[in-house]
């Protein structure tokens, strides 16, 4: 729960709240604590258990994360080019929404001072599970990436990968990252995309009003059903996740406006299928299709640099 800073994970999630609070700035409604706790349960089941269970992967020893990284990196090879771990040596990196931790375990063998944060227990556990068995200094830690208990300006990059638009309050998460950030500091973040070519192809007239509503020719954006949630994550049971936003680009540069500047690329891709078949294969698909009509918006976004932290660089 986002009361618990000095709480154990499993408080943190199973405390309920029936009346709103304040927190810092933060007003924690019942709603949201509804979702971080249903957050918590779903993401208990690591992402990435599907793919582990296609790989015949049944245990987290050295050789099955070896396994399953090898295959994560080949599904998403764009990914460690955009992330860039080897420029985060030394420096403070935050990752917020750890999964099965494979992005995680890279940036600390980089030899960054890295920090892990999630929800779900588990994805904590994971995340400590890896850096003691490859000896590797850092920790990660439950809470919630609304109301993050770092003091402000203590990272140097901030990443987060499929996580911020699942949490109910995504522009929230944007300020939060934006305050742990120094002067200079960069975050690098991944939003799925409101106009990909799943969406276009899936639910065509809900993404044609989502264009009028991103054009400002209609308002109030729709809460995404069921079925869409589940096209992005599902658990074993068949249980889409909890909460999903999509974001356009527009949406992204507003709500990241307080960054000095802010870049953004489209990246992933179904394969093309006609009654069912594989036309063309996601492959082929990802470095032209996919860099247009992508599932998924890959952020860089910086801080402006204090006189200080430019004074510092030079
Ligand atoms: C789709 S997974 C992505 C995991 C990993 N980054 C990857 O790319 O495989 C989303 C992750 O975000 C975490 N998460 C969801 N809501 C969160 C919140 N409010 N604060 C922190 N982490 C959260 C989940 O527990 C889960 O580990």
């Amino acid at each position: 729960m986002i009361t618990g800073a000095g709480l154990g994970c499993r408080k943190f999630i199973w405390l309920g709240c029936l009346f709103p609070m304040t927190q810092g700035e933060m007003v924690v409604t019942t709603e949201q604590l509804e979702i971080d706790q249903s957050n918590a349960r779903f993401w208990n089941e690591l992402c990435g258990s599907g793919f582990a269970r296609s790989l015949g992967l049944t245990d987290h020893s050295f050789e099955s994360l070896r396994r399953f990284d090898e295959g994560f990196f080949g599904l998403y090879p764009y990914l460690l080019p955009i992330v860039q771990p080897d420029r985060m040596v030394g420096k403070d990196v935050l990752e917020i929404g750890l999964g099965y931790g494979t992005l995680g375990q890279k940036i600390a063998e980089a030899g960054a001072r890295y920090k892990g944060l999630d929800i779900a227990p588990n994805a904590v556990e994971m995340l400590n599970h890896r850096l003691r068995l490859m000896n590797l200094p850092g920790s990660a830690v439950c809470g919630s990436a609304l109301e993050m208990t770092f003091p402000d300006e203590s990272f140097d990059f901030v990443v987060s990968i499929g996580c911020l638009h699942h949490t109910g309050n995504i522009q929230r998460c944007f300020d939060e990252v934006f305050r742990v950030l120094r002067g200079g500091g960069v975050a690098v973040l991944m939003a799925y995309n409101k106009f990909s070519w799943r969406q276009w192809t899936g639910w065509p007239l809900q993404t044609t009003a989502e264009l009028l509503r991103d054009w400002r020719v209609l308002n109030r954006p729709d809460r995404i059903s069921t079925e869409r949630r589940k096209a992005y994550d599902a658990n074993a049971a068949g249980e889409a996740a909890p909460e999903t936003v999509l974001l356009s680009r527009r949406d992204l540069r507003r709500m990241l406006a307080k960054f000095e500047s802010v870049s953004i690329q489209a990246q992933n891709m179904d394969p093309f299928r006609l009654c069912g078949r594989v036309l063309v294969n996601r492959a082929k698909l990802l470095g032209n299709f996919g860099r247009v009509l992508g599932l998924d918006l890959y952020l860089t976004a910086q801080k402006k640099a204090t006189n200080y932290t430019t004074h510092e660089s030079n």
